[in-house]
């Protein structure tokens, strides 16, 4: 069972897929080929036209006219779709051109003040724009462009790791201590499912209330990659042979991972309703809770420890394969939380008589929250030291991070003097693409010279 893991999870198994598509592709052309008809049959099969030029041949005949009713649909409201009288009888063809013909282009544009007007720079907003969300350029928050190059040049694959040496670490009884097991199991069991939660966030509650299409460009990248997270943890939990139903309930049957997704589930909620508007001040602060909860805490804290323990696991050279992949999503995460204090920055900027005393008084202990909830995953995770670290420097760890994300949001530090136990980690975060940390192989993701390192 393991060496049939291991090859399929494996480079070879790549390649063996892309044997069967090359050969697929062989056959396919050699069908088409042989199905080719050569002026030479077509001069055998139509004797009496051979005899001369070739001729092209002659043009299909309508179908007769069909006796059953055609179905036709209309691109327009019911109201503009055309009577019986106009409807064409017995052509779908002729339905869908008299439909197209019919179509007014105005109704997609009267939600827009500006209308069909070219949009200017000065007119948009990340939030409650009213001019053209279509017209991506001209640009006005090139940060937000920037991001969204950034993170397609940044593109990696599930399937590019190699994760052999962790299938066999993991099946051998004496390969991992039970403390680092326990740090694997874990880890799995909370990103398995937060990045689905954070996806889910990002399409079904804050893209529609983000009014610039720069910044949704890159929320559309951002959500993509939090599928490529998702599936990255489904491979390990497929690779390594555990109970997919245990490790994907965690969220909801384990203590520790269950409060910090809960805690961001209810932060979704109020925006997520179809029935939600921004637009007033309290509604515009209820998408600022919305930012801040999953940008500064879930993805700015909750995923701290979990990243900390593995890649340190990593730094150890043990399940090397797992560590790699967190290393890749680490460093899209760290985008990610920089797009997002950028938003929310802009939006205060924008919007100063949200940030309010009592509001900043309220994000602070979100934030405080966020951290207290991390913590006490770290002292869940580690009962005992291990790694190299235990739930005592994460503690100190996360009151340094917590310290960063309130002073990115423009507030007071509340640990003052914390330091970093763990300085690799932004060496870890900053690392440039070409090499991998762990060496285990060196990869070149860039894609057409997207980006100058
Ligand atoms: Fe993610
Ligand atoms: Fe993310």
């Amino acid at each position: 069972m393991r060496s049939i893991r291991a090859v399929r999870d494996g480079p070879a198994a790549i390649s063996f897929q892309g044997e069967c598509q090359r050969a697929g592709a062989v056959i396919n052309n050699k069908t088409r080929i042989q199905n080719m008809l050569s002026w030479d049959d077509y001069n055998q099969t139509e004797p009496n036209k051979g005899k001369t030029h070739p001729q092209p041949a002659p043009e299909p005949q309508p179908a007769p006219a069909v006796q059953e009713p055609v179905a036709t649909y209309s691109a327009q409201s019911p109201a503009s779709a055309p009577t019986a009288d106009q409807k064409p009888a017995g052509s779908a063809i002729e339905a869908a051109r008299s439909a197209v013909a019919s179509i007014d282009s105005a109704p997609g544009l009267e939600e827009l003040e500006m209308g069909a007007a070219r949009v200017q720079v000065d007119e948009k907003r990340i939030i409650n724009c009213r001019a053209d969300l279509n017209q991506l350029v001209p640009f006005k928050y090139d940060w937000a462009w920037q991001k969204y190059l950034d993170g397609c040049a940044n593109h990696w694959m599930p399937q590019e790791v190699n994760m052999t040496k962790d299938i066999s670490m993991w099946k051998d009884p004496e390969g991992l201590s039970a403390d680092e097991r326990r740090i694997v199991e874990y880890s799995l069991g909370y990103f398995s499912t937060a990045d689905s939660l954070v996806a889910n966030n990002l399409v079904l509650a804050i893209y529609r209330h983000i009014t610039n299409p720069e910044c949704r460009q890159y929320l559309l990248r951002q959500s993509f990659e939090e599928a490529i997270h998702t599936h990255a943890y489904q491979y390990c939990v497929e690779s390594l042979g555990m109970d997919e139903g245990e490790v994907f309930n965690m969220y909801r049957e384990i203590p520790a991972v269950a409060k910090k997704a809960s805690w961001s589930l209810s932060h979704t909620a109020a925006i997520s309703n179809p029935n939600f508007r921004t637009g007033t001040t309290e509604s515009d602060q209820e998408l600022l809770r919305n930012l801040i909860a999953f940008y500064a805490v879930t993805e700015g804290i909750f995923f701290y420890c979990g990243f900390t323990q593995i890649l340190s696991m990593g730094r150890r050279n043990k399940m090397t394969g797992v560590a790699e992949q967190f290393q890749y999503i680490l460093r899209d995460e760290s985008m990610h939380l920089n797009f997002g204090i950028d938003v929310i920055n802009q939006i205060k900027l924008e919007n100063p008589h949200l940030w309010t005393d009592a509001f900043q008084a309220e994000v602070t202990q979100m934030i405080l929250e966020g951290m207290e909830l991390e913590v006490a995953y770290a002292r869940d995770t580690m009962p005992h030291g291990v790694l190299g670290m235990n739930a005592q420097m994460m503690e100190e760890y996360l009151n340094f991070i917590a310290n960063r994300r309130l002073v990115q949001l423009g507030l007071k530090e509340q640990f003052p003097g914390a330091q970093n136990p763990f300085p690799w980690m932004s060496e870890i975060m900053d690392l440039r693409k070409e090499k991998n940390f762990f060496e285990t192989r060196v990869i070149e993701y860039q894609t057409g010279g997207a980006l100058q390192w």
